[in-house]
């Protein structure tokens, strides 16, 4: 990794191990984009300045002769000539929004700052160099710190903007991108990750053409709709050769990233802030820190773009303690007893859980209040329902532990349930706006966590559940997205903050209770992957991938998600057969070969189960146990798309080092003949040879990757198998 300024081309040049990019000062100051893409040794690239004959409707600079919309931008601004969609508009106290920033100053050092507030990748001074940009709009004072962060090991580099106002008036940003991106060209394709419950982050391929395409969230939450994160990719490009350009924000609020083509044949991406019902008032002195953007290039496909992100994610983002550490095998009480439990069903699901090798416990929703039965009510009341935990928190934690068991709670602690006592006594903590009916979902409004106090009371109310039970774990649900946003504190010229103000208040709880508690796990939840983005993974290492636990809709979702984040992220559990959100029955063996490609828990209740379901979970643990490390430190190969052949999906892992490989093999849907089912292995070292677990061969890598495995059996709708391969020295 490197990062230099070539005095004089006046070019910024940063390189990671098989990436640069780089871009120059031009006349006038202004700030220009030259490259990013595959490594090359060059800095100078003022060859590749854009001359074209344009007419009057591409004004020039008034210092230059230079058309600005007709170049490759750094950080566009609004006003002065680009008619593409800019990337800063900051409207001063005279009411205009023009807006013209000119290069100043640099920094060039070691190691990557902590965004104020925010969540980030981070990196020490061995791991990445970050060069920062200082341009400043004279008219407003207005000074644009670009951000850039090149990492060593990895090909990746992250974006970010801080504004500091230098003048003696105000003014607002009303747009404010994390990062943008001129290349000079649009033959891309462009992949994005839509869905909705229960079926999230679903990819969809699309060529770009003229205009501008997107994707975003207005929810104040990145949602189950669009993930934050688009690639855009060679039209050649598949899992392993071509040019894969991938975009993901580190945020959790609502979104925007949108590619525009513009005339001339060029793409403009922009990643940040959803500029709608946003602007953000910055006073005299005051900075604004926009969220962190990645971005991560590949020349070998969408497979090693998709490898980079589970390599950043896994070392330079999860939070450290977490950092490569095997987290506990659950049981989460939810789709086995729903809201219908008691202290002692769970002691019962306890003891088997501790006898078959299960690590922890998780109780669901239903344990608070005074009448969560079902999911009217009680939001907010944060004190345990002695009717059903007669015994108290206090006491099932150590009967729980008692059996060797960790133990874990379920909260949503950004809602209130209008029956309530925490709504009849604070109605005006929720998100609303006075004179309007909020409108409600699962019969729950939001907490304003712009508000302090509201930020203080959860923290103080999850803090002394924390502490009487001793919590391992909390998993933070958040089950419904906004409406009527306005905040009963903020004055209405600050009501356009408040999507951003409220996130970064969820930022603010997470980071409290972890600096408190060093060695909770955060599971994040929300209706199961409604916010599943890099933001949320910063505090929880894991995230709950869907409310769909069907294993063969798993194949799906698990396969997309897998673009950008590693197994390490998603959680998955065996849940019962028929399933219950689609009725599916599928083999104990299969929902269980599935869900070992997350964070490997059960969602069911064990005392239902044969013997030999449980002499099964005893061997699903020792697998588990046994692959846990090879899959989540890994490398994933996709093998088989379940999007592209809807009969059967293959999925392999492979260590670092080459020495073994895991492959998963699932029949969707069986066929009426048997077939060939050759599946090519990938990653492998060719030269080393490999002992099959399946049938005690041992084959050359070079024969695995290019004849293949031979997967040839009498497969049943839904079977499945893993084999592990291993180095034979
Ligand atoms: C939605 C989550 O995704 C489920 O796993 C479960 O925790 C329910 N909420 C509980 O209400």
């Amino acid at each position: 990794m490197s990062v230099i300024f070539d005095k004089n081309s006046k070019s910024f040049k940063l390189d990671t191990p098989g990436t640069s990019y780089v871009l120059e000062i031009i006349d006038g100051d202004y700030l220009v984009h030259r490259y990013y893409g595959a490594r090359i040794p060059d800095t100078d690239l003022t060859y590749m300045h854009f001359k074209t004959n344009i007419s009057s409707f591409f004004p020039n600079s008034p210092e230059t002769n230079i058309p600005l919309g007709t170049q490759l931008l750094e950080y566009p601004t609004h006003g002065i000539g680009d008619f593409r969609a800019s990337a800063v508009m900051i409207r001063g106290a005279d009411g205009t929004a023009t807006t013209d920033i000119r290069y100043v100053s640099h920094r060039i050092y070691k190691g990557k700052p902590v965004l104020e507030g925010l969540p980030s990748t981070y990196a020490d001074e061995n791991e990445a160099e970050t060069l920062e940009i200082d341009a400043i709009d004279n008219h407003t004072g207005a000074l644009v710190t670009l951000v850039y962060t090149a990492f060593a090991k990895h090909d990746a580099i992250t974006k970010s903007v801080r504004v500091k106002n230098t003048s003696d008036k105000p003014f607002s940003l009303e747009r404010i991108f994390s990062g943008c991106l001129d290349m000079p060209s649009s033959e891309y394709d462009l992949i994005h990750l839509w869905g909705h419950w229960a079926k999230e982050r679903t990819p969809e391929r699309t060529r770009l053409h003229h205009g501008k395409q997107s994707i975003e969230s207005i929810r104040v939450s990145s949602g189950h709709q669009h993930n934050p994160f688009i690639a855009l990719v060679s039209p050649n490009a598949d899992e392993d050769m071509g040019d894969a350009y991938g975009f993901n924000l580190v945020y959790s609020s609502s979104f925007l990233i949108e590619a525009e083509v513009d005339s001339f044949g060029a793409t403009r991406v922009l990643a940040g802030i959803n500029p709608t019902d946003f602007s953000w008032c910055v006073n005299p002195g005051e900075t604004f820190t926009a969220p962190e953007l990645v971005m991560v290039y590949s020349d070998k496909g969408i497979g090693e773009m998709s490898r980079t992100f589970h390599r950043l994610y896994t070392n330079n983002l999860c939070r450290r303690q977490w950092k490569g550490i095997k987290r506990p095998i659950l049981v989460n009480n939810w789709e086995g007893t729903y809201f219908d439990f008691d202290d002692e069903k769970l002691i019962s699901i306890a003891k088997d859980a501790a006898e078959l090798g299960i690590e922890m416990l998780v109780l669901d929703d239903g344990w608070f209040g005074t009448n969560r039965n079902n999911d009217d009510c009680d939001l907010g009341d944060w004190f345990v329902n002695e009717k059903k935990i007669r015994c108290g928190i206090k006491e099932l934690a150590r009967r729980i532990r008692e059996l060797g068991l960790k133990f874990g709670l379920w909260f949503e602690p950004e809602m209130i349930s209008p029956i309530s006592k925490l709504y009849d006594e604070l109605p005006d903590w929720c998100l609303h706006v006075d004179g309007r009916k909020c409108s409600p979902a699962r019969r729950q409004y939001v907490l304003d966590y712009s508000r302090a106090d509201v930020r203080d009371y959860i923290i103080d109310c999850m803090s002394k559940i924390i502490d009487e039970a001793e919590l391992d774990y909390i998993k933070w649900d958040f089950n419904r997205n906004m409406t009527e946003l306005g905040s009963a504190l903020l004055t209405p010229a600050q009501q356009k903050e408040l999507s951003h103000r409220y996130v970064l208040g969820v930022y603010e709880v997470m980071q409290r209770l972890l600096d408190k508690y060093p060695t909770l796990l955060i599971e994040g939840c929300s209706g199961g992957g409604g916010r599943f983005d890099a933001g949320m993974l910063y505090y929880a290492p894991q995230i709950w991938t869907s409310d769909d636990t069907d294993a063969i809709e798993r194949i799906d979702i698990q396969y997309g998600t897998s673009f950008v984040y590693p197994a390490s992220a998603m959680s998955a559990h065996l849940s019962a057969s028929p399933n219950h959100q689609t009725r599916r029955a599928t083999s104990f063996k299969t929902r269980g070969i599935v869900a070992m490609g997350g964070n490997f828990g059960y969602e069911l209740d064990l005392n239902q189960l044969t013997d030999d379901e449980k002499e099964a979970v005893k061997k699903q643990i020792s697998d588990y146990n046994k692959y846990q490390k090879l899959v989540q430190g890994g490398d994933l190969y996709r093998l088989i798309s379940p999007f592209k052949n809807r009969l059967h999906s293959a999925w392999e892992y492979v260590s670092p080092d080459k020495s073994e490989a895991l492959l998963t093999f699932v029949v969707m849907r069986r066929e009426i003949y048997s077939r060939y089912y050759l599946v090519k292995l990938r990653g492998l070292d060719p030269e080393k040879l490999y002992r099959s677990s399946d049938d005690g061969r041992v084959y050359s890598g070079a024969l695995l990757m290019n004849a293949g495995v031979n997967l040839c059996k009498d497969y049943t709708d839904g079977d499945s198998l893993i084999i592990h391969f291993t180095e034979v020295k």
